[in-house]
């Protein structure tokens, strides 16, 4: 088990799994929460949308609705993207929120919603800045081509700036759960910084994707494939995900990942002892698409029935040899996660040789029936010699057709857990 902070920050062990919400001008072309750098869009046309931003629609409420409804317990915002628009009433830029046309504080909506509810609020922001003069745009991955007309390249000016704003975040908006930096594409080292969150929210967890290490890492999407082949975390870890396979904004013509990809994926980083942060990117007008709304309904649908085996359970893979499943445990119940496609409907958990008093499909509800027996096919050895095997225990009769679409977990329940 990862070991608890043992402060104000242990709430990201209780609450495991959050809403990542990627919102800012970019919502408006559709295309990609990049539009301006990967569109290759003139820095001087790309600000022309903050005279359109005008999210009429937006109700906080509504996205926390739909969070809680999917079994959510915290949330994420991007308070600025790489493109430097802020959806806070800073003093550090015109280019925010209550400059545009809505004119209003959407941090500041969003977090007295959070507020009222109890909801764990955390705050992504980018160190890559597309607009501001003293940010050292050099081609680098994520980074304009620079400097452009009327740019004092001074990462120092600019690192002062960041510090301006994050101290603004942590000052006036009540309670902040997290900061969640993303591209410190400089790789400047500077402690100082996070150290002022510490000060000012020392509740919040902060990620590694600043000026130092922080709180915890941050593997993306399926990008890091050494994550599937570890069987446990043993740093802690929030994982994250977009519902759509192209972009983290709004998208219009997105291409949606499969529930069964998200509901593996959220799987297979819970029982490794994760958090999950599964990310939606709402419309210009402040409404969330639809096809979104459904993935993270039917992933929370998913995620709601299976819960217990990731609340305060402990991962515990290693007491199977097999490598197609994942355990976790809480007191005397074992966890069995069908995280690879079941090609049958038994589960073999060798060595472990003890019958649980019963066996439950958390899906469904159903019963399952188990054995502790010898197993005919692992009697002999790949050359057809017989080999010393044996009994051991058998999950059976899993309803792997019926529940083809999502991931199955059964939990045993021992009398005494198995040594
Ligand atoms: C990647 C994307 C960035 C997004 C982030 C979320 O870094 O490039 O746009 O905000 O993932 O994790």
């Amino acid at each position: 088990m990862i070991e608890r902070f043992g402060d104000g920050r242990d709430w990201f062990s209780e609450k495991r799994f959050g809403l990542f919400v990627h919102w800012g001008l970019y919502a408006i072309p559709a295309w990609h929460e990049q539009h301006q750098w990967r569109g290759r869009v003139d820095r001087t046309k790309y600000g022309e949308l903050a005279s359109q931003f005008n999210p009429t629609e937006f109700d906080p409420e509504a996205w926390l609705d739909l969070m809680e409804g999917a079994g959510m317990q915290y949330m994420c915002l991007t308070t600025k993207h790489h493109d430097g628009y802020c959806l806070w009433d800073t003093n550090q830029t015109d280019f925010k929120v209550t400059n545009s046309p809505y004119g209003k504080d959407v941090l500041a909506m969003l977090a007295a919603s959070c507020q009222r509810r109890s909801v764990p609020l955390c705050l992504y922001h980018s160190v890559v800045d597309w607009h501001h003069p003293n940010y050292p745009n050099q081609g680098r991955s994520h980074e304009l081509e620079g400097p452009l007309p009327r740019d004092e390249p001074d990462m120092g000016r600019y690192t002062e700036f960041l510090r301006a704003q994050v101290r603004e975040l942590c000052t006036g908006y009540g309670k902040i759960h997290g900061l969640w930096w993303d591209m410190n594409v400089t790789g400047i080292r500077d402690t100082s910084i996070n150290e002022m969150i510490r000060e000012l929210q020392p509740d919040a967890v902060i990620n590694n994707r600043g000026f130092d290490d922080g709180d915890f890492g941050t593997p993306e999407r399926d990008y890091d494939r050494s994550v599937d082949e570890i069987r446990r975390f043993t740093t802690r870890t929030e994982a994250c995900q977009s519902v759509g396979r192209e972009s983290w904004g709004y998208k219009e013509d997105e291409d949606y990942y499969s529930e069964r990809h998200l509901i593996r994926s959220v799987d297979r980083t819970m029982a490794k002892g994760g958090n999950y942060l599964l990310n939606i990117g709402p419309k210009a007008d402040g409404t969330l698409p639809e096809k979104g709304i459904q993935l993270l309904q039917k992933v929370g649908d998913w995620y709601k029935r299976v819960r217990e085996s990731f609340d305060d359970a402990e991962p515990a893979s290693e007491l199977t040899n097999n490598g197609e499943v994942l355990l976790t445990r809480k007191g005397n119940n074992l966890y069995v996660h069908l995280t690879q496609d079941p090609t049958c409907s038994r589960v073999v958990l060798d060595p472990l040789a003890t019958a649980p008093k019963r066996a439950v499909v958390l899906n469904n509800g159903e019963e399952v029936e188990t054995e502790v027996d010898l197993i005919p096919t692992r009697t002999m050895s790949r050359e057809g010699i017989l080999k010393a095997v044996e009994p051991c225990l058998r999950v059976r009769n899993l309803p792997i057709d019926e529940l083809a679409g999502e991931v199955v977990v059964v939990k045993l329940e021992f009398d005494a857990f198995p040594a």
